[in-house]
This record gives C-alpha cells, structure tokens and sequence, in this order.
C-alpha cells in the first residue's frame, strides 16, 4: 500500500501535476486516493470536473492535526494514496513525509529551483533521522524542453548527482497538455487533440515516468527499505 508524498517549497514547482498524472496513470489498473493538502484545492476542483476515472478518488481534508489518519484511512481503501502538499515549512509536511514509501522533489532546472529542491531533501533528512529510517525519495525534473537539454539543466543535473542526490531518469516535460488538465478539469486521456497539442506525447511521458515510480516503489520494497 505505498504512499508517495509529493514535496517542494518553491509554489511552480510542479507538484501538483505531478501528482495528478500519476494518480491518473496508477488509476488505469489500480486504486488510488490523492490527498489533496493545498489549501486550494486544486485536485479536488479538478476531480469536480467530467471523467474522472472511477479508480480515483480526492480527499481535500487533510490539516496537520489529522494528515496521519487520513493517510492511513486512504492507504486502508486503496492500495495507492499521493500526497499532494504545498511548500515544505509546515509540520503537516514532516507528518506526511514520516507515512511516505516514496517522496517525489519535482523541481524545475534551474539553480534558483534547485536551491529550493534542496531544501525539500532537508526535510525527508530530518525526518529520516527523526524516525530512524530511510526515506526513499526522487528529484523529478519538471517542465523541461522535450527537444533541447539546455546547459543549465544538464549543469545541474550532474551537481544533483554528484551530491549523491537520488534523481528520477524521467522528466516532466512542458507539455501543453499537462496545463490543460486544469484548464478543462479533464484527465489526459479525455483531452481534445482540437484543442490541445501533442497529447500522445504527453502520455507518453506520463507512461514513462508512472513505470519509473512504480519501479522505484519495487526496488526500495525489495530492498526492504519502504515500509
Ligand atoms: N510539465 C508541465 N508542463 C506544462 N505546464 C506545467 C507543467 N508542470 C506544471 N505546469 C504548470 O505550472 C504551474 C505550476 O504547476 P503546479 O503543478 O501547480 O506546481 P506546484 O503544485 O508545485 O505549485 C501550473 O500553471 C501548471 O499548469
Ligand atoms: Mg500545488
């Protein structure tokens, strides 16, 4: 029953697509609640919209007085639960951060978000040390060019690394269809390519990157690391 917090300081960063998109390529073969905890609710607003896929459902009252049972009443339903959080100041980010099998850092690329992203990974250290176990988590770069790796982000990709700062090997892509599932309260699948371009590609992105989580969540259980 993993539970995949997503956590980034920086507003923009790209969490709350993030998140949405893999909750809707989980929900094609399996359960899913996302826990949505900004306080506007965007998830929710967005759930409120046509075909949303039965497989998903949005929780949007979580504060921190409560955010442990209402992950563990989420993860007891369905067998997937995203946290969907804002900034990384508050307690309720530490509570959620301590129920995580995975912390996705979505950040986009450049050294002012990196900065920030680092900030994110204060918190899953506080909290490994707080509760004794490893975290395991991922920087997902976001919003990046589908046709060109700038300098900068290559840059700062390698300083990623070399920090020994684990990295998904997917990207969020800009994607005008990643805007739109706000813009229309629609789930990908159910975009129009008359309004909207590229959308196979974005879902192929999508794809890509929800087997790379799934795939992280496999190892580190493996590894016995995840709870
Ligand atoms: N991969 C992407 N492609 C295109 N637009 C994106 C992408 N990710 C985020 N955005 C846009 O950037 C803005 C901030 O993204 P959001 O997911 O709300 O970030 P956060 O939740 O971290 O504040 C939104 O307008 C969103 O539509
Ligand atoms: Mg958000």
């Amino acid at each position: 029953m993993p539970t995949i917090v997503f956590v980034s300081p920086k507003g923009g960063a790209g969490k709350t697509t993030s998140a949405l998109v893999l909750a809707e390529q989980i929900a094609r073969s399996a359960p899913v609640t996302v826990i949505d905890a900004d306080p506007n609710h965007p998830i929710q607003t967005w759930a409120a919209g046509p075909n949303t896929p039965a497989n998903l459902s949005v929780v949007a009252h979580a504060d921190e007085e409560n955010v442990i049972d209402v992950i563990e009443e989420a993860a007891a339903r369905t067998p997937f639960v995203l946290v969907d959080l804002e900034g990384t100041a508050a307690k309720i980010v530490l509570l959620a951060v301590s129920q995580a099998d995975l912390v996705i850092v979505p950040t986009q690329g450049s050294q002012l978000d990196a900065a920030q992203a680092s900030r994110a990974l204060r918190v899953i250290r506080q909290q490994e040390k707080m509760s004794r176990r490893a975290v395991p988590y991922g920087v997902l770069i976001t919003r990046t060019n589908p046709t060109i790796r700038t300098r900068t982000a290559t840059h700062l990709m390698n300083a990623f690394r070399e920090a020994g700062i684990a990295m998904l090997d997917t990207e969020l892509h800009e994607r005008e269809a990643f805007k739109a599932l706000f813009a229309f309260n629609q789930p990908l699948s159910h975009l129009d390519p008359k309004d909207v371009s590229n959308i196979d590609k974005a879902v192929a992105n999508a794809e890509e990157y929800a087997a790379e989580v799934i795939n992280l969540l496999r190892a580190s259980q493996q590894n016995g690391v995840a709870a």
